[in-house]
């Protein structure tokens, strides 16, 4: 539970705001890099963290992500003219580079007063199949991260979004909620059984148990907690990272999210799958593995989860019921709904656009719940007082998390022995 105003100083992210400054401290994905126009293209708009900002590469191949505003006098740069080298206002020609030198200002007459000022850009990077920038202040940017599935090139990895019309912290409650799947994807997870899928074999033993035994420690990078899961004499530990600001490793070991507000009441939820060994990014693995967990494009769109979609009549909402299917639900499917994607969404947006959160009852199953509301707090406390940001310039390549059967008396911490952990406030909590 949380006050009205630790839960608005945790969800809301717009330019003006103390988390909203926090997340601009830290690298953040964009897009996806197949979404970026190709070079020379039509600049394309992005909204992220409540700000307007369209994304470009120029002839060079350069990617480049400008304000939506211009710096001259605003006009937005939506409709600028693409010209090779930089993007070209159509209001008075102001010419922009993608690092933000200024090419042209043909309305002066002065030719030095070009570079004695520069156009609104960020700094941007390409890397794991997707756009990322900072938006910080300038010059302080932190260590570029380096994740695995990084290492990887795109046959060897998938990359899928789906859109969320919620506040990024639900979103993110439902990565680090291992009690959850056995209730709501009860009927996903019935269907594992014999499926080939590595994402189904790794998910299979978790319809057994309802109440895993839930534990948290504070990490330099977020947090990290286990759920336990025991089965006869067998006890399988499922450990989950939360790295701040917004990213979770998921225990399968080869499925890393974020979840990147769009603004205040939508989220880029940004799923990347990697494997080494097989082409899951090639087909038919790839449209397999998408749509089986309700990521594949026509499920994502039914549901109004997708750009073209999200504002549509077909978005989730009070008026249409979630498009939950009930006659799929009385023939006996537990949710009505086409997927695991599907159900998180529903539960995520069905709360609210920002949940109230003045108004819950945790309880022993959400001890990651609360975990992850005081990293989230942390890093908005941190801005606000001007301190120094928690899990800022944290190397995170081995915060990778796993899940393995563990001994009985065995202690679960043995398996992430890299995590540094920062607050023994670990307890031990059985889900009730
Ligand atoms: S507003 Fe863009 S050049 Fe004047
Ligand atoms: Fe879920």
């Amino acid at each position: 539970m949380l006050t009205k105003q630790d839960n608005d100083l945790m969800c809301r992210t717009g330019p003006d705001t103390a988390m909203g400054h926090a997340m601009r401290r830290f690298w953040l994905p964009v897009m996806h890099l197949s979404d970026l126009p190709p070079s020379g293209g039509d600049p394309k708009p992005v909204e992220l963290l409540g700000e307007h900002f369209v994304a470009w590469r120029d002839e060079q191949g350069r990617a480049g992500l400008f304000s939506a505003y211009c710096l001259h006098r605003g006009a937005s740069m939506v409709l600028a003219h693409a010209e090779g080298d930089g993007l070209r206002c159509i209001y008075h020609g102001w010419k922009f580079a993608v690092d933000g030198a200024v090419l042209d200002t043909p309305n002066v007459a002065d030719p030095k007063f070009k570079e004695r000022i520069s156009g609104r850009t960020f700094p941007v990077r390409e890397a794991g199949g997707l756009l990322w920038a900072y938006l910080g202040p300038k010059g302080e940017e932190p260590a570029f991260p380096h994740y695995p599935f990084m290492d990887q090139d795109d046959s060897h990895r998938i990359n899928a979004c789906a859109i969320a019309n919620s506040n990024y912290v639900q979103v993110i409650e439902g990565l680090v909620d291992s009690s959850h799947l056995t209730v709501l994807h009860a009927s996903g997870l019935a269907k594992t059984n014999g499926v080939e899928l590595d994402f189904a074999k790794k998910t299979t033993h978790m319809q057994f148990e309802a109440s895993p035994l839930i534990e948290a420690d504070e990490t330099d990078f977020g947090f990290h907690y286990v759920a336990i899961r025991s089965s006869g004499d067998k006890r399988m530990a499922r450990i989950a990272s939360f790295i701040a600001p917004c990213f979770v490793a998921n225990p399968n070991g080869d499925l890393w999210f974020a979840v990147v507000p769009v603004n205040d009441e939508r989220c880029n939820f940004f799923h990347v799958w990697w494997n080494a060994d097989k082409k899951i990014g090639e087909e038919p693995l790839r449209t397999q593995q998408l749509a089986f967990v309700g990521l594949d494009e026509p499920t994502l769109a039914k549901y109004g989860m997708t750009a073209a979609t999200c504002d549509g009549p077909d978005a989730m909402s009070w008026s249409n019921g979630y498009r939950q299917d009930r006659a799929q639900q009385r023939s006996g499917h537990f949710t009505g709904f086409d997927s695991f994607t599907q159900e998180d969404a529903a539960c995520s947006v069905s709360a609210g656009a920002i949940r109230d959160r003045s108004q819950e009852m945790l309880s022993t199953a959400d001890m990651a719940i609360s975990r992850l509301y005081r990293s989230l707090l942390a890093c908005a406390k941190a801005a606000r007082e001007e301190q120094s940001m928690p899990a800022l310039n944290v190397e995170v390549g081995r915060m990778i998390s796993t899940s393995a059967e563990i001994g009985k008396d065995e202690d679960w911490r043995g398996l992430v022995p890299h995590h540094k952990i920062v607050s023994g406030n670990a307890r031990p909590a059985r889900a009730q």
